[in-house]
């Protein structure tokens, strides 16, 4: 399944490229329900980082296609690193580095091991504002083997109320394929 194409990149890009990012082909995904798009993509990112145990690539990888699929206004991974969540690979604008535990959204899915949806960021007690432009939030924990949170998956959007149960359920999916790499 391995492509090498001409300019000697090492990837399945190619296969990605035939199925979501050529234009015929976003017409058909542009008819596809949300789930429909989940689905499809989680097979994807399955097949992209099959093979592949660079944790750093992974992530990114799948961050990209998550954010290829869905347009969020700032998607990304951050990464415990002792007391703090330490900013990991991302899609958007420059964000905080690091949050404490218990301290925002993340840091609150961090202490509870909970994922989040919050439809109105605003009304969130202590919510950290990386972007005045985010309006609504979903995070959901990365767990390691022993479900012990290694990290979190954070999506923004401008949009109020962007995020329902079947982004949550994704997330929680994609969360796990991240972790699964990540931990090795
Ligand atoms: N809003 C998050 C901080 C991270 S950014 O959204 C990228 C929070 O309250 O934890």
């Amino acid at each position: 399944l391995l492509v090498h194409n001409n300019n000697s990149c090492s990837s399945k890009i190619n296969t990605w490229n035939n199925s979501l990012i050529l234009k015929p082909q976003l017409k058909l995904e542009e008819r596809m329900s949300k789930a429909e798009k989940y689905r499809v993509l989680i097979q994807q990112i399955n097949a992209l980082v099959e093979g592949e145990s660079d944790r750093i690539a992974n992530t990114s990888n799948i961050i990209a296609s998550l954010m290829q699929s869905f347009e969020f206004f700032w998607l990304g991974c951050y990464f415990v690193q002792g007391d703090e969540l330490v900013l990991g690979p991302f899609q958007g604008p420059v964000a905080c580095t690091r949050i404490k535990k218990g301290k925002g959204v993340c840091g609150a899915v961090w202490s509870n091991n909970e994922a989040l949806l919050v439809p109105n960021v605003h009304d969130f007690p202590g919510h950290i504002a990386c972007s005045a432009e985010s309006n609504s939030e979903l995070v959901v924990p990365l767990l390691d083997n022993d479900d012990t949170v290694i990290g979190v998956l954070d999506a923004d959007s401008r949009e109020y109320d962007h995020f329902d149960e079947i982004d949550k359920t994704n997330f929680i999916i994609i969360a796990k394929i991240i972790a699964e790499k990540y931990v090795g």
